[in-house]
């Protein structure tokens, strides 16, 4: 593959590992320049390949490549962007907030606020999937973990979001970088976003410090924790960099979650239906926590849709080592990039990989399969700290959703871009009517 079309593959996140994988094989060392300008990188699409990669707990292979160095440089350091040894100290002091039994007190709140939104959507009469599904995910966001009911603001939050992490990751992928202090307009455009989400954030701090019974239990967290390195306590700017990772990681890949289940079902009532079904099974009442339980169908559509559109299309690390990754050695300072979307939609693992079927995922069909060719919260020790509270979310909300309206897809594509995480392209257009029987809200 000639340099050029191998830039121009890498820069297509989801689908470039795949072509690379065709051209090269499961592991393939791809070459971008001379070894002084540019670090090799290897691109790992074989689960055997993921495991290595992914699996050890050593730190061999770390969060040292240039995109979190940039990112640590431009949002400071938080738990998506530390490497190896700080890391393991505070993954440790936030997992309790995450358990699957604790995320369950967030559960009312989610299915109140998805069954609210599709009867504002039944309302409009047709709307952007993917922008109502970003902003019932900021809210959902905003009153579990920030304690700050988001509203308006919910909306006008996710596009500077995007500009400030949309900048970093360009940096990352540009040859010859401008220093940081040089006054770009492209660095100052970045300024602008970050200082409108900064503002929010430190509203949420200065909220939960003022009113100790506000219901903000990760930034409380932060209050009453010491930093493991530093053994002081969180400053404010501290726990302001720790919350920018739990909004970017949160809030786009849920919502695209959300939006690519209800494009998919817009497309094909068999599904819907039986989801609605499921649901509607429950009776009338607001769904809680145990009523998950009772909706396997729903969970798999959802697993479905992350299997299609990974949120997360590659993982990204440095090889800090020489090491053998699904039989070939990888040198020490390599780029290292699992490309789970190219996991996902690989025919060697999934039969008809292109079509949605929620089936693959029936107990019986699940059984056996090798944990590593599915990858939608990553695996090993850095995998996602935020699964179990996403899984809830997208399962109460995709069912409250559904046996309040259906709806229907007026486009027969979503578009998928990688700024960053794989987000829709551009508008995802519906058609969202009430169901008759609907709970009124
Ligand atoms: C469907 C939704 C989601 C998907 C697909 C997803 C995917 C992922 C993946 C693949 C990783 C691992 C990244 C890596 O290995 O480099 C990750 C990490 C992370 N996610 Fe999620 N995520 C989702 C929702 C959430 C939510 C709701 C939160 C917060 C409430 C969250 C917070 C985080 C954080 C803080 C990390 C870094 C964890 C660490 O390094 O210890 N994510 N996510």
């Amino acid at each position: 593959m000639p340099l050029i079309a191998r830039v121009k593959a890498l820069r297509r996140l989801h689908t470039g590992p795949e072509e690379i994988r065709d051209a090269g094989g499961p592991v393939t060392l791809v070459r971008l320049g001379p070894r002084r300008l540019a670090a090799p990188m290897a691109v790992v699409t074989s689960p055997q390949g993921a495991h290595n990669v992914l699996g050890g707990s050593d730190g061999s292979f770390d969060k040292e490549m240039i995109t979190f160095v940039e990112a640590r440089k431009w949002f400071g350091d938080n738990l998506f962007n530390i490497t190896h040894e700080p890391w393991l100290s505070r993954r440790r002091t936030m997992q309790p907030l995450f358990t699957k039994k604790h995320v369950a007190i967030y559960a009312d709140r989610m299915a109140d606020i998805a069954q609210t939104s599709a009867a504002t959507w039944a309302k409009a009469g047709s709307i952007d999937l993917d922008k109502e599904t970003r902003r019932l995910t900021m809210r959902v966001l905003g009153q579990s973990l920030f304690g700050l009911d988001l509203g308006a603001q919910a909306e006008a939050l996710g596009p500077p979001l995007n500009r400030a992490v949309q900048f970093v990751t360009d940096r990352s992928l540009q040859p010859v970088r401008a220093p940081s202090w040089l006054p770009t307009f492209a660095r100052h455009r970045f300024r602008t976003a970050k200082d409108v989400v900064d503002r929010t954030i430190d509203d949420a701090i200065t909220a939960a410090q003022d009113d100790p019974g506000r219901n903000a239990e990760l930034i409380r967290l932060f209050f009453e924790t010491t930093d493991s390195v530093t053994g002081k306590r969180f400053t404010d700017r501290a726990i302001r960099q720790e919350l920018w990772a739990f909004l970017f990681a949160g809030h786009d890949t849920t919502a695209t979650t959300l939006a690519y289940s209800l494009w998919a079902l817009g497309r094909d009532g068999a599904i819907q239906e039986r989801v609605a079904a499921e649901s509607a099974a429950l009776g009338d009442r607001p769904l809680q926590v145990d009523d998950v339980a009772h909706l396997p169908y729903t969970v798999q559509v959802i697993h479905e849709a992350l299997r299609m559109c990974p949120p997360a299309a590659v993982l990204a690390r440095m090889a800090m080592r020489d090491v053998v990754v699904d039989g070939y050695r990888i040198p020490a300072g390599t780029n290292v990039v699992v490309g789970v979307y190219a996991l996902h939609h690989d025919p060697t693992l999934w039969g008809d990989p292109g079509r949605f079927d929620p089936e693959r995922f029936s107990p019986d069909r699940s059984a056996g399969r090798n944990r590593w060719q599915y990858l939608p919260f990553g695996g090993g020790p850095r995998t996602c700290i935020g699964d179990h509270f996403a899984m809830l979310e997208a399962t109460l909300a995709l069912a409250s959703i559904l046996r309040t309206v259906q709806t229907e897809s007026l486009s027969v594509d979503f578009p998928l871009v990688t700024p960053f995480t794989m987000v829709a392209g551009g508008p995802v257009p519906a058609r969202i009517r009430a169901r008759t029987s609907a709970t009124p809200t």
